[in-house]
């Protein structure tokens, strides 16, 4: 069976991740979370003092843009794979409080995502695999073989992360939640260089009422379609 490229795009806090890295253990491709590469150029900017505040310093930025090189080694004890900027395991600083204050405005610069882009292309050359985040199937990999929109409803997603939070041990109101959840999307959609917007190809799914294992068989039967035709 001939190995396509599978794109995942959606809002935040609808499941996405955990939807592709299920969909690629299943089939055996190689997950890349493009979210995480975004985190480790944030992480490189508080590392070098690129910001002052909320301020970047994009001069700086831009001159060092193409020595950063973001890989992922797959990791024998959690059986996932780790994020690496510049081949040193960053995993777990790019999921702090400090990298995800900062990595909208990141995300946010042209030159960054073009870097980024060029890096991700180069990943998916021989196909096989499956990519999420917020324009894959527009930017990244217009021609990807699968391309999934996944969203739900706000509320729902809200209570997803609160839930979240609260299993952390973190403490946050929903009313909280669903305000920075809604801004995100706001960012997201309406930013000039790659925003949130779902492909004219893309199947989208709504998963607000659907349960993790009707998801999984709807995936898997999408994934059966693709790559036989
Ligand atoms: O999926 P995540 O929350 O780890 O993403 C981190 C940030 O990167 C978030 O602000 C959205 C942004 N992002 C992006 O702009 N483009 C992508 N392809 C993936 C993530």
């Amino acid at each position: 069976m001939n190995k396509i490229i599978i794109a995942v795009d959606g809002h935040s806090a609808c499941g996405k991740s955990t939807m592709a890295k299920y969909l690629a253990k299943s089939i055996k491709y190689n997950y890349i979370d493009s979210g995480a590469m975004y985190r480790a150029v944030s992480l490189y900017c508080l590392q070098n003092a690129f910001f002052q505040g909320d301020n970047l310093d994009l001069l700086a930025l831009r001159e060092h843009i193409d020595a950063i090189r973001i890989s992922f080694r797959f990791n024998e004890v959690t059986g996932r794979s780790d994020t690496c900027l510049n081949g040193e395991n960053v995993e777990k600083q790019i999921r702090s409080m400090e990298v995800a204050d900062k990595v909208s405005p990141v995300a946010a610069v042209g030159f960054v995502r073009e870097a980024m882009v060029r890096q991700q292309q180069e990943m998916g050359k021989n196909k096989g695999i499956v990519m999420d985040g917020r324009d894959i199937g527009t930017v990244v990999f217009p021609d990807a073989e699968l391309k999934i929109f996944v969203t739900a409803r706000p509320e729902i997603r809200a209570q997803r992360r609160l839930d979240e939070l609260i299993a952390k041990g973190e403490k946050a109101s929903f009313e909280a939640v669903l305000e920075n959840l809604k801004k995100r999307d706001f960012i997201d959609s309406t930013r000039k260089d790659g925003p949130l917007r779902k492909a004219a190809d893309a199947v989208l799914l709504d998963n607000s009422d659907i349960t993790i294992a009707a998801q999984n068989k709807w995936l898997m039967e999408l994934f059966r379609q693709a790559s036989a035709g």
